[in-house]
């Protein structure tokens, strides 16, 4: 289990290893864009990943190619429909509140 600290709201929950952070994140109520419904083919699921982020799955090579076409990115950029939780470090993400997909 890790921690999962949501910003802006400060909303704290628990998720499971091995879940997406996009489904942590939609299972706590929260909103987040997913317009691809995680295929990392949209961009819309961008987050920051501001603490914890070697509790989370490596970048893979459809991911980095996606936040390659993403304006905004920067190096705690995540898409959080690839990002699986580990489960060994508690996380804080921030949710950007601007489509920043293509
Ligand atoms: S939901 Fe489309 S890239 Fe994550």
């Amino acid at each position: 289990m890790s921690l999962i600290t949501v910003m802006p709201s400060g909303k704290s929950f628990e998720a499971a290893e091995g879940v997406t952070l996009l489904a942590a994140i939609l299972a706590a109520d929260e909103n987040l864009s997913h317009n691809c419904e995680g295929k990392a083919a949209c961009g819309t699921c961008h987050i920051f990943v501001h603490e914890g982020r070697k509790g989370l799955s490596k970048v893979a090579r459809e991911e980095n190619e996606r936040l390659d076409a993403i304006v905004g990115v920067g190096s705690k950029s995540r898409l959080a429909c690839q990002a699986k939780v580990l489960g060994t470090e508690n996380i804080k993400v921030e949710l950007l509140g601007f489509g920043s997909g293509v």
